[in-house]
C-alpha cells in the first residue's frame, strides 16, 4: 500500500507568529487523519520550532524546501542536508520549478541534492513538471521523462524506495488553473510506467506520486479520486488552515475507498 501524503509548501510566506499559529491549527484539525501522512515545509528559520510543535502529532513530519548540493563547507548562505537531518527533518523538496527557474537548479544539481538527501537518510520529495509551451507542443511526456531520468535515474532500487515524486505542471502552479483529472491521471500513470521501465515493478507500484498545482478544496476530491494520485503538494491553499484541512480530508476520504 502506497503512502498517502498531503504536503504544505509554505514557500517564502508567513511571519514566525503566523507560521506557529498555522502549525497549531493543523495540529488541532488533524486529530483523526486516518492513514494520511501530512508534511509541513516551512521556511528554514521556522523549522526547529515547527518540529517542536508537531512532536505531539504522530502523523505530521517536517520537510525542508531546499538543501545544498554540497556537504558542509564554505558555502555562505547555504543549508546542508546534514544540518537538516540533524534537527529531525525527514523530507526535502527538490526539483521544484521555482528553484529550476530562479536559482539555477539544473538536473545535475538536483541529482546531487537528491544524493545528499538520501545520504542523510531523509526522503527527497522530487518535483517534475512541464511548462505550458512544452505541453502545447506535445513534449510534456518527453520533458518529464528527461527530468526523472536525469535526476533520479542513477539511484538504486533500494534508494528509490525513499523517494516521493510530485508532478507539478508549471502552468498550474499558483495560477488557479489546475490540471484536469484526465491530464493529471494520464501523467501519473505515465510516470508509474516510466518507474517500472527504469527501476522495477515494485518501485513503480510502491512510489507515492503527488499532484501539485492550484490544488484547492474544490478540486481535491476529483483529483484524488484518480487511482495513481497519492496525495498533493499544496502551495497557496496551505497558507489557510481551513482550506488545507479540507484538502487533507478529501485525501482521507479517497484513502478509505
Ligand atoms: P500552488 O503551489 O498550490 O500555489 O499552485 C504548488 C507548489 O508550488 O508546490
Amino acid at each position: 500500500m502506497r503512502k498517502k501524503i498531503v504536503a504544505a509548501n509554505w514557500k517564502m510566506h508567513l511571519s514566525f507568529a503566523e507560521a506557529m499559529a498555522l502549525t497549531d491549527a493543523f495540529l488541532h484539525g488533524l486529530d483523526d487523519s486516518g492513514g494520511l501522512e501530512v508534511l509541513i515545509a516551512p521556511p528554514f528559520p521556522y523549522i526547529h520550532e515547527v518540529l517542536n510543535g508537531i512532536q505531539r502529532h504522530p502523523l505530521i513530519s517536517v520537510a525542508a524546501q531546499n538543501c545544498s548540493e554540497h556537504n558542509n563547507g564554505a558555502y555562505t548562505g547555504e543549508v546542508s542536508a546534514y544540518m537538516l537531518a540533524s534537527v529531525g527533518v525527514e523530507f526535502v523538496i527538490t526539483g521544484h520549478s521555482e528553484r529550476r527557474k530562479y536559482y539555477g537548479d539544473i538536473p545535475e544539481v538536483i541529482s546531487r541534492k537528491v544524493d545528499r538527501i538520501l545520504e542523510h537518510r531523509m526522503s527527497p520529495l522530487f518535483c517534475c513538471g512541464e511548462t505550458l509551451e512544452d505541453r502545447n507542443s506535445g513534449k510534456h511526456f518527453d520533458v518529464i521523462t528527461g527530468q526523472i531520468r536525469n535526476s533520479l535515474g542513477h539511484l538504486s532500487v533500494e534508494n528509490m524506495k525513499s523517494v516521493v515524486i510530485a508532478y507539478e505542471p508549471v502552468w498550474a502552479i499558483g495560477t488557479g488553473i489546475n490540471a484536469t483529472t484526465k491530464q493529471a491521471g494520464e501523467m501519473h500513470r505515465f510516470i508509474r510506467n516510466l518507474l517500472s521501465e527504469i527501476f522495477s515493478d515494485d518501485v513503480s507500484s510502491g512510489t507515492s506520486i503527488l499532484y501539485g498545482g492550484s490544488l484547492k478544496p474544490d478540486n481535491a476530491t476529483e483529483l484524488f479520486s484518480c487511482e495513481d494520485i497519492d496525495g498533493g503538494l499544496v502551495g497557496g491553499s496551505s497558507l489557510r488552515a481551513t482550506e488545507f484541512l479540507t484538502i487533507c480530508r478529501a485525501m482521507e476520504t479517497a484513502c478509505s475507498r
